[in-house]
């Protein structure tokens, strides 16, 4: 019998022929038709890269596989799989297993035999061939990609597994191969066990947003092997992902560069702060799902995707580390903290507690509760996290970008200051960092954003996602009305969930031209996004989406 239980979907109750005992094991076998579910994503020829044949791909995070089969589509429950997957001729048929085999009559035979949570299965159907770029890695892609996606990770994939067994303990799923989706993925990257799937937009030809990489096999400890109990707590997955993802990143690339990269992450906590207001309840570290008496009243669990738990979780992880006060022992207790949850979900109480039995000696001195820092604070109160890592290491690559932006700001440019500046060797980050603070010093004075695009090519007509999306939102903040179509022309090229609604944010916000381009744009390009983020859209733009 299917009954109600909330916004996001129904629940399907079983009645037993009998009373079961405890303990005794039962077989069910339910018969059922996946369709038109947000989970599971058809896609035309014309919306994947090649242009030649249909795909389908399923996206199970947070709350979507229950469309997809049914299951406790809760991360407090862990299972093994196997699937048998039929497709038609001239199909390949991926999955997150850790073992596959293709069998006669295009049949594919996936098993996962470790634990894991229902948002972790996921499958992909489409014209995919595949090239090897490690000893325990391969990236998969359509045919006309698979050149550029070997070309951009050939040899690098596996010093980042190295480096994070080393810190973080065995890497427990076998394989780690990357599949290249379709351009309408809405994530950059999504953890699915030894198979992430990526946006294309990583196909920089430059290796420059390998750092969503790195983020991803960070999730094979922190996520896939310890996981939130509730997507309450979806900070401890992300949190902890972003303080692992840096830690990998500081061994591999340094602290001055990781450094830089986490301030553009601390950037983008200050805008999203900014545009929902601190004290909005998504704010906070732990946040209330469904309150118990009322179902319909709960948060849906997708909404959580913002930069909170990501970079307030990784504040406060990093406040963790600064406790303790010392890189190996900090190291040494995430390693411990994995092996001792692995395969399980938890509770961010169940993180804590475990800390302070960790460290006696933190417990003895009462850190869980020193004013203003108080753990329960960190969990519980919305808005700007307490402490702030030091990102001081940072400053050589941060300073001249700082002081380039200082000067595109000014009333009546110096030419002659900013020509005397060579942007040409920055690394993408910088580049980054340097329009975020533009950005965030826009409307410039009239006419500079105009010469600014004149004086560099290099970042006005980029093709580096990253650097896009940040030319968008400078064009539509300076209502630099001569360069909207670099919003339509991006905005039709990819479908990525935190690219696209600043962007729609940015337009309604604006003058009546850019609410036009808003409109003439989402009509366009909404059958190719995501159904998720199109609602997100469509409530942007006040066409009733989601609620
Ligand atoms: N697990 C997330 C993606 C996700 C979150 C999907 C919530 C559905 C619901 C993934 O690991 C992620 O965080 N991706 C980031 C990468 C970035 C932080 C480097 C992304 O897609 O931008
Ligand atoms: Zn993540």
């Amino acid at each position: 019998e299917s009954r109600p239980f909330a916004s996001y979907g129904s629940a399907l109750h079983i009645a037993l022929p009998q009373a079961p005992r405890a303990g005794q094991l039962l077989t069910l076998l339910i018969d059922y038709e996946a369709g038109e579910g947000p989970g599971v994503c058809w896609l035309s020829p014309e919306q994947t890269a090649g242009k030649q044949k249909p795909y389908m791909y399923t996206q199970g995070q947070a709350v979507l596989n229950r469309s997809f089969f049914p299951c406790f589509d809760t991360p407090s429950v862990k299972f093994t799989y196997s699937a048998t997957v039929k497709v038609p001729e001239g199909f390949t048929a991926v999955m997150s297993a850790t073992s596959w085999e293709k069998q006669k009559d295009n049949t594919f035979v996936f098993k996962m035999s470790q634990p894991i949570p229902s948002y972790l299965i996921a499958v992909v159907v489409g014209d995919i061939v595949s090239a090897d770029v490690g000893p325990r890695s391969r990236v998969w892609a359509e045919p006309c990609l698979i050149e550029a996606a070997k070309k951009e990770y050939d040899g690098v994939i596996e010093e980042f597994l190295v480096v994070g067994e080393k810190l973080f303990g065995p890497y427990v799923w076998g394989r780690y191969d990357i599949l290249f989706m379709p351009p309408s993925f809405p994530f950059g990257g999504m953890e699915n066990p030894c198979l992430t799937f990526v946006t294309p937009c990583l196909l920089a030809g430059d290796r420059s947003l390998v750092d969503v990489i790195i983020h991803e096999i960070s999730h094979s400890w922190f996520g896939n092997l310890v996981t939130n109990a509730t997507w309450g707590e979806f900070w401890l997955n992300e949190g902890f992902t972003m303080y692992a993802q840096r830690r990998i990143s500081t061994e591999v690339y340094g602290l001055p560069y990781t450094c830089l990269e986490a301030a553009t992450g601390r950037a983008l906590l200050r805008q999203h702060m900014d545009a929902t207001g601190e004290d909005h309840p998504l704010n906070k570290l732990r946040v209330v799902i469904e309150p118990g008496f009322c179902l319909f009243l709960g948060v849906n669990p997708d909404d959580t995707y913002n930069e909170t738990p990501y970079e307030k979780g990784y504040c406060f992880v990093s406040y963790l580390a600064h406790l303790v006060g010392n890189q190996s022992k900090f190291d040494a207790f995430l390693q411990a903290y994995v092996n001792r949850f692995k395969f399980q979900s938890i509770t961010a109480d169940d993180t804590l507690g475990f800390f302070l039995e960790y460290f006696p000696e933190l417990k003895e001195k009462g850190v869980d509760s020193i004013p203003g820092f108080e753990f329960d604070r960190w969990l519980n109160t919305p808005g700007w996290p307490p402490y702030l890592p030091d990102l001081s290491p940072g400053q050589q690559l941060m300073r001249p970008a700082d002081e380039l932006a200082e000067l595109w700001a000014a009333d009546g440019l110096n030419m002659e200051a900013i020509e005397a500046v060579d942007i040409t060797g920055w690394r993408t980050y910088q580049l980054v960092y340097f329009l975020d603070q533009v950005l965030q010093k826009s409307p410039l004075p009239e006419g500079n954003v105009k010469r600014l695009s004149k004086m560099y090519p290099k970042i006005s007509k980029a093709q580096n996602a990253e650097l896009r999306l940040r030319w968008c939102q400078i064009v539509l903040k300076n209502n630099l009305e001569a360069e909207y179509s670099k919003v339509k022309d991006f905005l039709h090229s990819q479908g990525k969930q935190k690219y696209t609604l600043p962007l729609y944010r940015a337009m309604w916000g604006g003058p009546e031209a850019a609410r036009a381009l808003a409109m003439e744009t989402f009509s366009a390009t909404a059958p190719q996004l995501h159904v998720n983020v199109q609602n997100y859209v469509k409530k942007i733009l006040g066409l009733g989406g989601a609620e």
